[in-house]
Order: structure tokens, then C-alpha cells, then sequence
């Protein structure tokens, strides 16, 4: 062995559960495109911040707090942030990983969600309530590619761990899971039908 292969970044992805994950996405979906109906302050922000699409991220962020089908979303997410932590080996003995955002998203036709990553949280992560065929995915960016001022391109051949960007496909009922500071992105929806999403953090403070 004479290359060693360090500091790596993990995405992880699984379904939310193996049954009742479709009766949960029904409940999901009704409360979210009735709160994109109740939530003025939040489609006046989505106008300015997320052209043509809705967002609770700036008005109601804490959707866990206030609907006891979030809240029942949130307890299955805790299980899945806890396999995620282990994964990365994070020692949490002394202060557990919390949920403290939890958001919808709607994203209609050609809405785009630009490339950011989430400030002040530990582990950020995405549950697919509606996904049409054909929407987009998660698009992931290398955390170093601002370091690679003189690096020639990967072959297009590259395996996925060398690739600058990788895409996980959004698929209803399932959660993907990422460090808070992993930037990302997600293309023009190409669908006419309204991508749904539930964005949340966690956070270690
Ligand atoms: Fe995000």
C-alpha cells in the first residue's frame, strides 16, 4: 500500500424508514403547500431570495416546533444523524447532536436553488417529500476545489471520489446527510411538477 487516502468528505443517504413512509409524505405534503398558502412573511422573502419557488427558511424554521407530523419526521431523522455521526466518528459524549431548523421547499418549474451551505449547524441534510420523475438532484462540490488553482481536470473516467461534483438523486422518502459546511446545489427543476423538499440542522451548540 503506498498511497493513503485521508480527510474524506461523507454524504450519506438511505431511506427514512422501511414502511409508513408514504401515509408520513402525505401528511408532509398537505401541511407544506399549506403553509406556503398561510406564510405571507415567507413568500415575500422567497420573492426576493428564491425566484418563482417558496421557502419557510427565513419565517417559520422550526417547523418541528410547531406541527406534530415535522416533529414525527424530526424522531426518525435523530436515528439517522446518529448512524451519520458514527460514520464520521464524531465524539458527541458530552454534548448530543440537536435538530434546531427544520424548512420547506418548493421548488416549481425551472426554480433553482443556488449553491450555499449552512451556516452555524454541524449536520445539514434534505427528506424528499415530492419528487417528480425527472427533477433535479443535490449537486456536492469538493471542499478543496478553491485550493486547485494549478490542477489539471480529473479524466472523465474518474472515479466519483476524484470528481470535483457528484449528484444524488432526490427520491422521495429518503433523507441525505451532510456536513454543515459541504457546499451545494440544486439545478433548474426541468419538471413541470413542484419539487418538494425538507430541509434541516443539527447542530452540536
Ligand atoms: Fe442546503
Amino acid at each position: 500500500m503506498s498511497t493513503l487516502s485521508l480527510f474524506p468528505t461523507l454524504i450519506y443517504n438511505a431511506p427514512l424508514k422501511k414502511t409508513g413512509w408514504r401515509t408520513l409524505n402525505a401528511k408532509l405534503l398537505r401541511e407544506s403547500l399549506q403553509l406556503r398558502e398561510d406564510d405571507g412573511a415567507g413568500r415575500h422573502w422567497s420573492k426576493q431570495n428564491y425566484p418563482g419557488g417558496y421557502t419557510s427558511y427565513n419565517s417559520v424554521s422550526r417547523m418541528h416546533e410547531v406541527s406534530p407530523t415535522f416533529a414525527m419526521l424530526a424522531r426518525e431523522l435523530d436515528r439517522h444523524v446518529r448512524k451519520f455521526a458514527n460514520a464520521l466518528e464524531l465524539d458527541t459524549q458530552s454534548r448530543p447532536l440537536t435538530i434546531t431548523d427544520c424548512w420547506v421547499n418548493i421548488m416549481p418549474h425551472q426554480v433553482v436553488h443556488g449553491l450555499h451551505l449552512h451556516p452555524l449547524s454541524t449536520i445539514s441534510g434534505t427528506y424528499y417529500v415530492q419528487t417528480p420523475k425527472g427533477s433535479s438532484g443535490i449537486k456536492f462540490e469538493d471542499p478543496r476545489l478553491d485550493r486547485m488553482m494549478a490542477a489539471p481536470p480529473r479524466r472523465s473516467d474518474a472515479r466519483p471520489k476524484h470528481r470535483p461534483w457528484y449528484i444524488v438523486q432526490a427520491e422521495a422518502g429518503t433523507v441525505v446527510l451532510f456536513e454543515s459546511w459541504l457546499r451545494h446545489e440544486v439545478a433548474p427543476n426541468p419538471v413541470k411538477s413542484e419539487r418538494i423538499s425538507i430541509s434541516f440542522n443539527y447542530s452540536w451548540f
